[in-house]
């Protein structure tokens, strides 16, 4: 099946096509859609019928400033781990009351950024929690709570449970109250974020139910936030099925609507969604530039190094690739089984082992699907190579540059004299 075969992706490239978009940006390339950001942030929204519902993007997942300007548009709020992601998201025109910061093991200078800024803090540990209480005696704050159990899709995301180095665990609890009315500071918030990729609506639900009974121990919630990890399909080319939002919708709303009534006031029910928002819009391009066999594996050499797309090296994630050539996607129907690799030098840096491919040859294009989160986010500089151009492709076909490829000279910026 390629690329064609879904309907979403049928005019991913607008106007253009990949040999186009790389003739006047530059290869690699990430080029981003538009419509199924737009898409993406009006499912969530639509999630469950709570009025007091809030869709906080992580932007984390993607922080290039006109897919964030689009995401605030759509009406959703964001949260942040560090004051650069504060600061980016102030300049997409998020209000502070939109923000959400949920640093982990952060010094004074980063706590003291969201104060200057009005934007509530959740604290992760009793000490950073004894610490903002040091440095703003009096505040409203959140708490982010390890609820035991997480999940997710590899071992360096599961971001709860009692292996990770996250959040306040339920018997700290107690303490954690202690210190705050030490320094009379109000717990409005609860979050947590049991970990990314859950394509099953009931590991989320039931983290949910246990953690809406955690937090009816807070008497002065102003809202309580159930973190993020709504997966996707990466194995779409091969009939993957979505997240059933429908159900986990439904799930969620016997759950949020139960919890309010025993809470006995509103408050707002938030999520905070990263992959699910980006990761479709965006498709990473890039270029085939030798071929090779070693020891019976056939390699081909490309400039999608995992400097550009570190989650295959990261995670050994799976990313659907499609192969163009003059413009077209391959419909060879004889693939192939290659080994698809990039320009760093390291024998790690694969972005795809044994894959079926139409036989490549120089000069092919690739296109990796679902790059949009975690992709760009991700990228260095590794090997001193220059971060590739970002492209959108806007809903009337048409196609801007949304950040500039960088240059030799971005190199030397960061050295003094
Ligand atoms: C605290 C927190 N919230 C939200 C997210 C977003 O996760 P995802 O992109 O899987 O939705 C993360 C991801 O690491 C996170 O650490």
């Amino acid at each position: 099946m390629i690329m064609t075969a879904i309907p979403e992706y049928q005019d991913f490239f607008g106007d253009d096509n990949p040999a186009g978009l790389i003739a006047r940006y530059g290869s690699p390339l990430y080029v981003y859609h538009e419509a199924i950001l737009r898409r993406r942030c009006r499912e969530l929204k639509n999630l469950i019928d709570y009025e007091r519902f809030t869709v906080n993007y992580s932007v984390k997942a993607n922080a290039n400033l006109s897919l964030l300007r689009i995401i605030r548009e759509e009406g959703l709020h964001a949260d942040a781990m560090s004051p650069g992601e504060l600061f980016i998201l102030g300049k997409a025109g998020f209000m502070p009351e939109q923000l959400f910061f949920v640093p982990n093991n952060v010094g004074d200078d980063e706590l003291q950024y969201a104060v200057d800024h009005h934007i509530c803090v959740s604290l992760d540990s009793l000490d950073q929690l004894e610490r903002f209480g040091r440095l703003a005696p009096g505040s409203d704050v959140a708490l982010r709570i390890n609820p035991g159990v997480g999940a997710g899709h590899h071992v360096k995301v599961v971001t709860a449970g009692k292996k990770t180095k996250f959040g306040i665990a339920e018997e700290q609890i107690d303490e954690a109250r202690a210190i705050a009315n030490r320094y009379r500071m109000r717990i409005i918030g609860v979050n947590q974020h049991i970990g990314s990729l859950f394509m099953e609506p009931s590991a989320f639900l039931k983290a949910a139910r246990h953690f809406f009974s955690m937090a009816l121990a807070f008497p002065d919630l102003a809202f309580v936030d159930l973190g993020g990890g709504f997966g996707i399909p990466y194995h779409k080319l091969a009939g993957e099925e979505r997240l059933d939002l429908a159900a986990l919708g439904r799930g969620l709303n016997g759950l949020v609507q139960s919890f309010v009534a025993s809470y006995g006031k509103p408050l707002t029910v938030k999520i905070e969604p990263g992959r699910y928002i980006v990761a479709e819009c965006g498709i990473l391009l890039g270029t085939v530039h030798a071929l090779k066999e070693n020891n019976g594996t056939t390699y081909s050499g490309t400039d999608l190094g995992f400097n550009v797309l570190a989650r295959p090296m990261l995670y050994d994630s799976w990313h659907d690739l499609v192969a163009y050539r003059d413009g077209q996607p391959l419909e060879d129907l004889q693939t192939k089984s290659v080994t698809v690799v990039g320009n760093i030098c390291e024998s790690g840096d694969i972005i795809a082992a044994d894959r079926k491919l139409p036989p490549l040859r120089s000069g092919d294009l690739l296109a990796v699907l679902d790059a949009g989160a975690y992709g760009y986010s991700m990228s260095s500089n590794y090997n001193n190579r220059l971060r590739p151009a970002e492209v959108l492709v806007r809903e009337d076909g048409s196609s801007m540059l949304i950040r500039c490829r960088e240059t030799l000279e971005d190199l030397l910026r960061a050295f003094p004299g």
